[in-house]
């Protein structure tokens, strides 16, 4: 069997326990499933739960210590509860990415399983929230956070998408925060995330991307230390306000990449940071549905072959490699 590199171990699984959102972000890669990448051709039922718990097994044993339930909407699985209770012995870190629709009436095995809760936040401003969400559900969102931080819960990251349209968020989102950790105690930090481009928000992309690079100047030319944090995938930054951790993705000025991206005519904005499994059991390195970059671990798969299959994705993120500047190759190829 092949293991990670002990300097891999960090490399968590993007595990999609869901086929559908009830949001429909602006952003979103709907196109491409969301993060529940399945070739559509291959028509794959969903796992059932057994089965899904014990595809995760079989991942950990390869060496992945952290698991991030995603979607769709991972709460709107009915079966949440017993997925992340039957993972728990697996993992050290269990995360969620929600859009907080869910939660509360999840909040208990959230509570009880879940290391880091990730909500996805892009206003501060409720109708902004709302035009982003497409729903009016949005509108909840900050109510519910206080909530779960009412309900004792000890760790709450928001993710925000940095757009051009809701860059003044921002600073409203990290005073917001700043109280909640005043009142309740919380850990709070902020993800920022810069727009990931598919082909089916491309228009939009190219209308709201930021290059967070220019933030960072901003942020510095304020005064504010940022320090630069060094790990698997695009690299990222940090800085303190009001309290605040305030983290910051950055897809162009590094991501890491593989021999099979070298040649590929889908090179993505990401690069390879996370091993991919969908709901239905596939299983890629690469946010993508094309049929030659993934493998179906479903029901019917057997231990030998499953591990089969993981040892090839787990050679692949082995090898993968830093590479800087790979924005600007991205940009010539959406360009082309
Ligand atoms: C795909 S969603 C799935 C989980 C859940 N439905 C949610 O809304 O949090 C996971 C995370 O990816 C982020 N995301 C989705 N599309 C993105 C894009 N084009 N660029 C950057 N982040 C994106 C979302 O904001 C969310 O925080």
């Amino acid at each position: 069997m092949v293991y990670l590199l002990s300097e891999r171990q960090g490399t968590f699984i993007r595990a999609s326990i869901y086929d559908h959102c009830n949001f429909a972000c602006q952003y979103c890669a709907a196109d491409m499933g969301m993060e529940n990448h399945t070739p559509t051709c291959l028509q794959a039922p969903l796992l059932n739960t057994e089965d899904y718990i014990r595809n995760m097994k079989w991942l950990a044993q390869h060496g992945f210590r952290i698991i991030s339930f995603t979607g769709g909407e991972p709460l709107l699985n009915p079966d949440f509860a017993r997925i992340a209770e039957g993972c728990r012995p697996f993992f050290e870190t269990m995360e969620i990415t929600t859009n907080g629709t869910k939660l509360l009436e999840n909040i208990q095995a959230v509570k009880k399983y879940i290391d880091v809760l990730k909500i996805s936040i892009d206003a501060y401003d409720k109708e902004l929230a709302v035009r982003i969400a497409h729903n009016d559900m949005a509108r909840n969102t900050m109510s519910v956070i206080e909530e779960s931080c009412r309900d004792g819960i000890k760790k709450i990251g928001f993710n925000f998408v940095y757009m051009k349209q809701n860059e003044k968020e921002l600073p409203k989102l990290i005073d917001y925060a700043g109280r909640l950790r005043e009142k309740y105690g919380t850990d709070i930090y902020i993800s920022i995330l810069d727009l990931y481009y598919s082909r089916g928000n491309r228009a939009f992309w190219k209308e709201q991307f930021v290059d967070l690079s220019t933030v960072r100047e901003q942020i510095e030319r304020n005064g504010i230390q940022i320090n630069r944090r060094l790990r698997v995938g695009c690299d990222s930054y940090n800085f303190i306000c009001n309290g605040i951790v305030v983290n910051m993705k950055d897809s162009i000025s590094c991501t890491h990449r593989a021999k099979i991206c070298e040649r590929c005519t889908e090179y993505c904005q990401e690069g390879i940071y996370s091993l991919k499994h969908s709901a239905s059991g596939w299983l890629s390195v690469c946010p993508s549905n094309t049929l030659s970059l993934g493998t179906l671990l479903n029901g019917r798969t057997n231990e030998k072959e499953a591990h089969e299959m993981i040892d090839q994705y787990v050679t692949t993120i082995n090898e993968i490699k830093r590479v800087d500047h790979t924005g600007m190759i991205f940009r010539e190829k959406i360009d082309e």
